[in-house]
């Protein structure tokens, strides 16, 4: 039996809210009821157009967005059996990315708010990154966030919607970034993540000891160190087999965040973890997080994986509180490529 009456009413009582992201390969829509609830969650990739290079190409990657934007969210709500009048606000992330990409977001979604008179909300992409997990569990505040993605690796303490405070972050290269240019120099295409974390699996992660660049004193992160080592080894033992020199390469990246990200919450006094961004999804990392955790009596929290890597569910879930803490975008937002979270735009 199915009572159409109480279903619609139940409909008015909720709000929907139609996020979108375009910062950097992927193009994204989805319908998130509540902050909470994904109803839909579309995310078109442009792996196959990228992986030939070992790397996104910015302006390939925004052809690409404007090719998929509309057929992407079109695709959302229509899953959603939701119309434009069902849309309680659109949330569109406005950086930090690549400029072109987000251009192609930040429009769209200006354009359909304008011709259909829906209220607009912008969102830090990391910030979203964050709010992964409330699609799932709500962690108390304050928490600790890692986001560490292609772009990004930073650790935050989070006291509330909109109240980041930055600790620590890379100092050069992006956890992710690291993993991507050591598959490219293994001789694997993009994104190299996935690629590294399945080859692991079958080689010997103390084959090789690099260096795991400590940064006594202070909450920051460095990556560039490890990469050369590991170019340097490809280049003198050609002979090493490929899955025990990413088993040794990830074994180091893992053990520098979790160490740092614990020995940070041990420092701040916070219980609470909450990893997020494409990195978050892999299994070596969850595991090694989820017993450090449990040894220092801190909760982890880790989204599920399809939640780490970009989407827009995220960027729904972060208007939600931002459009119901009576924020709003108006027609002057311009996509930033730098948009530290924390500052005055972000
Ligand atoms: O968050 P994300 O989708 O995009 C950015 O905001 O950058 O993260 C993409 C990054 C890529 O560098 C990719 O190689 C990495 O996340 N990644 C992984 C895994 N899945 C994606 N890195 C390690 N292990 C994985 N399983
Ligand atoms: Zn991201």
């Amino acid at each position: 039996m199915y009572d159409t009456v109480n279903e619609l009413n139940y409909r008015k009582t909720k709000m929907l809210i139609l996020g979108i992201d375009t910062s950097c390969d992927d193009t994204a829509a989805s319908v998130v009821e509540d902050g909470c609830r994904i109803i839909s969650n579309i995310v078109s990739n442009q792996n196959e157009i990228h992986k030939k290079y070992g790397g996104i190409v910015p302006e390939l990657a925004s052809r690409r967005h404007i090719e998929m934007i509309w057929p992407v969210v079109d695709e959302a709500l229509s899953r959603a059996k939701a119309g434009f009048k069902d849309i309680s606000a659109i949330a569109v992330s406005h950086g930090p990315g690549l400029i072109g990409s987000l251009l192609v977001g930040v429009c769209f979604a200006k354009s359909l708010s304008f011709v259909n008179n829906i209220p607009l909300v912008s969102v830090n992409h990391l910030e979203g990154h964050i709010f992964s997990i409330f699609l799932e569990r709500k962690p108390e505040f304050p928490f600790l966030a890692l986001v560490v993605s292609g772009g990004h690796t930073s650790i935050y303490i989070v006291e509330g919607v909109g109240q980041y405070v930055e600790l620590g972050r890379t100092r050069d290269d992006a956890a992710g970034e690291a993993y991507d240019k050591v598959a490219k120099l293994l001789g694997f295409g993009y994104p190299g993540g996935p690629i590294i974390d399945a080859l692991s699996s079958s080689g010997n992660p103390e084959a090789m000891l690099f260096p795991k660049a400590a940064l006594h004193g202070s909450f920051d992160f460095s990556f560039s160190g490890l990469k050369t080592a590991v170019l340097n080894h490809i280049k003198k033992n050609p002979e090493l087999k490929k899955q025990d020199i990413a088993a040794s390469f990830q074994s180091a990246v893992v053990e520098i965040l979790v160490k740092k990200t614990i020995e940070t919450a041990k420092t701040k006094g916070i219980k609470r973890l909450v990893l997020s961004g494409g990195v978050s999804a892999n299994s070596a990392l969850r595991n090694y997080v989820m017993q450090k955790a449990c040894e220092e009596n801190l909760e982890a929290y880790l989204p599920s994986l399809y939640l780490c890597t970009d989407n827009a569910a995220m960027i729904a879930a972060a208007g939600y509180y931002h459009f119901i803490n009576g924020e709003r975008a108006d027609f002057t937002l311009n996509p930033k490529a730098y948009l530290p979270l924390g500052s005055a735009d972000g």
